[in-house]
């Protein structure tokens, strides 16, 4: 069986995409250092696919560590490396910390990958690249923006450094794929997004206010340039994200790439905003949310949303699901996760 390194695979994407690859015939092998998600993951993982994924804690920021794992598993063929720092507010706090996590953690996953001939690499990316473009949907021609956090400059400063080692390294391939905004759990609700003390995104934060957790959803301004006033994203399925994973490694290895590094956005090619996310989700659930108009809030852009035809031609890759299936599947797991929060719920700060 083909083996894939997961790093960060008990995270949010990492877990769903786990289950895709072990769903594929693919052997994952996850190293997560659960300083944001939980070991009971693997749980859930197994009862979805009936395997219990091999795992490594360790940090990806440990070389020595990665060394090892690399060493007993350099005959995987690919490396998907998700592991990172992803609070977007907390990076403005702790900026060196962000690029520490972020960039040292892949510069010493390209060096395992070098040194064990591990040679082809996913690597998450994100839209905030763009910051708020002129013309929408966004392609992949349209040229990064200043980044508005050290986040969203880790992501641009981790593209470069993945273009600039596979020059230096010929047998090296990789793929960046600039994820939009990924919302909802898998439909079995056996995993899902276990967020850290109060959620920032939305979708956490619609289905905790629904649970009674949070009192009320603010809904940060409905004064943008936008239909109903509201800012507009591109919400996509995390288990139609997670399979974007699996076409690009069959990608990467095919022989109709030919290309040493190539980058897609992953979207929906639909926007959607704040209110009609809300609609949906009292639309697909049936329960009402306790939501009410506030303030902007600072760094958000107006609109932004994929076009997604150049993974759809290149990768055959489609994101399938509908909004309402995905706000449904998120309160399906928020339900469950209530049940379960003692086992499953990381910590709260
Ligand atoms: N929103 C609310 N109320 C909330 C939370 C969010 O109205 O309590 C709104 C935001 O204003 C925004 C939309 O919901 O209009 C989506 O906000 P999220 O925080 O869920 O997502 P963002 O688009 O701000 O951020 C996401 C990822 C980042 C990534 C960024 C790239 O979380 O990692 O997209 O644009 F950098």
């Amino acid at each position: 069986m083909k083996k894939i390194i997961i790093t960060g695979g008990t995270g949010y994407i990492g877990s769903h995409t786990v289950v895709e690859f072990i769903n594929a015939g693919y052997e994952p092998i996850i190293i997560d250092n659960l300083s944001n998600s939980n070991i009971n993951v693997l749980d859930g993982i197994e009862k979805i696919t009936g395997k219990r994924p091999t795992f490594y804690k360790a940090d990806v920021t440990d070389n020595f560590a990665m060394d090892k794992i690399f060493y007993e598993n350099d005959d995987a063929i690919a490396v998907v490396h998700f592991a990172a720092s992803k609070a977007v507010g907390e990076s403005v706090q702790k900026p060196l910390m962000y690029y520490r996590n972020n960039l040292n953690g892949l510069i010493n996953i390209l060096e395992q990958m070098e040194k064990h001939g591990v040679n082809g690499l996913v690597f998450s990316s994100s839209c905030t690249v763009y910051g708020q473009p002129e013309i929408l949907p966004v392609t992949e021609n349209t040229p990064f923006a200043k980044a508005e956090s050290p986040y969203g400059n880790t992501k641009k400063i981790s593209e470069e450094i993945i273009q600039d080692t596979l020059k230096a390294t010929p047998a090296l391939k990789a793929i960046a794929l600039r994820y939009f905004n990924p919302i909802g759990a898998h439909p079995s609700a056996y995993i899902g997004e276990l967020p850290n003390g109060t959620p920032n995104n939305l979708m956490p934060y619609i289905t905790q206010t629904a649970i009674g957790i949070r009192e009320c959803l603010s809904v940060f301004g409905n004064d943008y340039n936008t239909p109903d006033g509201t800012p507009i994203r591109d919400y996509i399925n995390v288990v139609d994200l997670a399979k974007a994973h699996v076409a690009a490694v069959k990608y990467l290895n095919s022989h109709k790439n030919d290309k040493q590094f190539d980058f897609f956005n992953i979207g929906t090619g639909k926007g959607s905003t704040v209110l009609e996310v809300i609609n949906s989700f009292e639309r697909s659930t049936g329960v009402k949310l306790n939501y009410k108009i506030a303030g902007r809030r600072a760094g958000d852009i107006e609109k932004v949303w994929a076009d997604t035809t150049k993974a759809n031609k290149v990768l055959g890759w489609k994101a399938e699901k509908t909004l309402d299936e995905t706000t449904l599947s998120a309160w399906e797991w928020e339900k469950r996760l209530r049940v379960k929060s003692e086992e499953l719920i990381v910590k709260s700060h």
